[in-house]
């Protein structure tokens, strides 16, 4: 197959009415502190098993098309010693990985952090792809404050995500291009909405300026929600109204799909909120999902680094995956949580 004729095949199967995408991306410090609340050490081992355990559920391939992968994982094998990103292939998901080296403080930026990675990356991305890999994801974050993000930040975050969005379709790889806006802070949905358009939009020139072809890319963003200390909940018709808003004014329609985050909304809401975004007018991209603590929350409680608490996990994984795929079909009711 040629380059474009790899891209062209991964973005059609990951970008499918009714499915998403689970992040099982998680790295070191942050699947440290996800099992820590369930009380489990965040061995090489209780990864190994706790992620086998997810990429071995039944069924989990008719509602998920892709899953992110941390480095160390493509890397590991089920018990049967089968390689994890095989595993995940022939349960009908495909195998992404997160090529991000991880974010810090912008000089020069006070409250405004970049992410880092770009150096030997299209050598990184030949070694992924010899392992399985076919999609990859890049997290950009951005803070709201009264002075966050600042016009650097927003500027310099778009070129590194461009960049990196190029040399992944030049590799044969379809970029996942994750602006995260944060949902920490008192803001109000308004001022996220103004800050998402912002990010958004200066993400899309710099992928013009690059010459990314929208086509085969996925845009991975947080929804328009209000901060979390804002006290004041949004309705999902309101995150509904407020996210189309934005994504129809900078997301050009050229892309197929736009995949969620969930960025600390709980499960219930961030499958509520997708539900509401589902249920209006048709729109020019497939609305969906790519999760992380809102698809593995309940199967990690469920878990509790309990091997014979297996069967248990893979159904609240599945109960999440199921009931998501609904809501990006705009068919799901809360009464269906049981
Ligand atoms: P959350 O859904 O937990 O925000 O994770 C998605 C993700 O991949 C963040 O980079």
């Amino acid at each position: 197959m040629t380059i474009q004729e790899e891209l062209n095949a991964t973005i059609r199967e990951l970008v499918q009415a009714g499915k998403g995408i689970l992040a099982a991306d998680e790295s070191h410090p942050t699947i440290a502190k996800r099992f820590k609340a369930v009380g489990v050490e965040s061995s090489e081992e209780n990864r190994r098993e706790y992620r086998s355990l997810m990429l071995n559920t039944q069924e989990l391939g008719d509602y998920i098309s892709g899953v992110i992968l941390f480095e160390e994982t493509l890397g590991q094998k089920s018990d049967d010693g089968k390689p994890l990103p095989s595993v995940s292939a022939s349960n009908g998901v495909i195998p992404g990985i997160k090529v991000d080296k991880g974010k810090g403080p912008m000089v020069n930026a006070p409250g405004d952090e970049i992410t880092e990675g770009l150096d030997g990356l299209a050598q990184r991305l030949e070694q992924y792809k010899t392992l399985g890999a076919r999609f990859a994801k890049w997290r950009n974050v951005y803070h709201i404050t009264d002075n966050n993000p600042g016009i650097a930040a927003i500027e310099a975050n778009a070129e590194v995500l461009a960049r990196y969005a190029a040399i992944c379709q030049s590799c044969g790889i379809v970029p996942i291009v994750e602006p995260e806006v944060l949902i920490d802070g008192s803001h109000t949905i308004e001022r996220s909405a103004d800050v998402n358009e912002a990010v958004i939009s200066e993400v899309f020139r710099a992928l013009r300026r690059h010459r990314v072809e929208l086509e085969t890319m996925i845009l991975k963003p947080s929804m328009v929600t209000p901060g979390n200390a804002n006290g004041k909940k949004a309705s999902p018709e309101e995150v509904a109204e407020h996210t189309l808003r934005v994504f129809r004014r900078v997301v050009p329609a050229a892309v197929p799909g736009i995949n969620f985050l969930s960025g600390g909304q709980t499960p219930e809401e961030a499958t509520l909120n997708l539900n509401a975004i589902n249920s209006g007018a048709s729109q020019p991209w497939v609305l969906s999902f790519s999760y992380g603590r809102a698809l593995q929350e309940p199967a990690q409680k469920a878990w509790a680094g309990i091997s014979s608490n297996k069967s248990a996990a893979q159904a609240a994984l599945l109960k999440r995956a199921k009931l998501n795929s609904l809501a990006t079909l705009g068919r799901y009711s809360t009464d269906m949580e049981g």
